[in-house]
């Protein structure tokens, strides 16, 4: 089957601002970070996502497009962007440093669920696409795919510990899915499942480091 141009553009487009978004996330989220290991992740994150950026960019110029044209779902996933940054703003003018590097978790796992799903599906429409620009988006997602599943499942398992820690219940830092390396969804969920067996230490591990 075909693929519909249009709609293909159009997530495109989205793709290309959810990674312009997430630049500017990571840096609002780095901000905040009190956990060292997390800090490291979210810098070598931010890196990978401005590579996105301009691996985004250079399919949709492979594809004749010109990656400043404006759609109305650009402009919904910029909102959202823009949102995401403000919260952890707002969060960090609370005063409490460890409940804004939750918030940040928590924003950038959001955020890498629109990014996965993007490039998800970006795989799946590459199949069916023929001509100029499929090769590069074939290249672009071979070079992506592994890194979106490792933001979003990992960036899970942090949040998911980080709440842990601060409820005073036993908590796994770094996560599971980041010691186990995990790249799927069904190794997060495994990961998840094992996290009780995972530290000796895991009772009352601070947020901090
Ligand atoms: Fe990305
Ligand atoms: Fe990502």
């Amino acid at each position: 089957m075909p693929l519909d141009p249009r709609e293909f553009s159009e997530l495109l487009y989205q793709a290309l601002e959810t990674e312009l978004g997430g630049v500017q996330l990571y840096r609002a989220a780095i901000e905040v970070a009190t956990n060292d290991g997390l800090r490291e992740e979210w810098t070598k994150y931010l890196e990978q996502t401005t590579r996105h950026v301009e691996l985004v960019t250079g399919v949709l110029e492979a594809l004749g497009l010109d990656p400043n044209d404006e759609t109305p779902g650009r402009e919904v996933v910029r909102h959202l962007g823009k949102a995401l940054v403000k919260a952890i703003e707002l969060a960090r003018a609370s005063g409490n440093e460890d409940a804004a590097q939750t918030v940040a978790a928590e924003c950038v796992t959001l955020a890498e669920t629109k990014d996965h799903l993007n490039w998800e599906l970006l795989g799946m429409a590459s199949r069916s696409l023929t001509g100029q620009g499929a090769r590069a988006l074939r290249e672009a997602h071979e070079e992506v795919e592994g890194e979106e599943d490792e933001h979003l499942y990992h960036t899970t398992g942090w949040t998911r510990e980080l709440w842990l820690a601060a409820l005073g219940l036993p908590a796994v830092l770094p996560p599971p899915e980041e010691r186990r390396k995990v790249t799927t969804a069904i190794g997060a969920a495994r990961a998840k499942q094992a996290r009780g067996e995972m530290s000796p230490k895991a009772k009352r591990v601070a947020a901090r480091r």
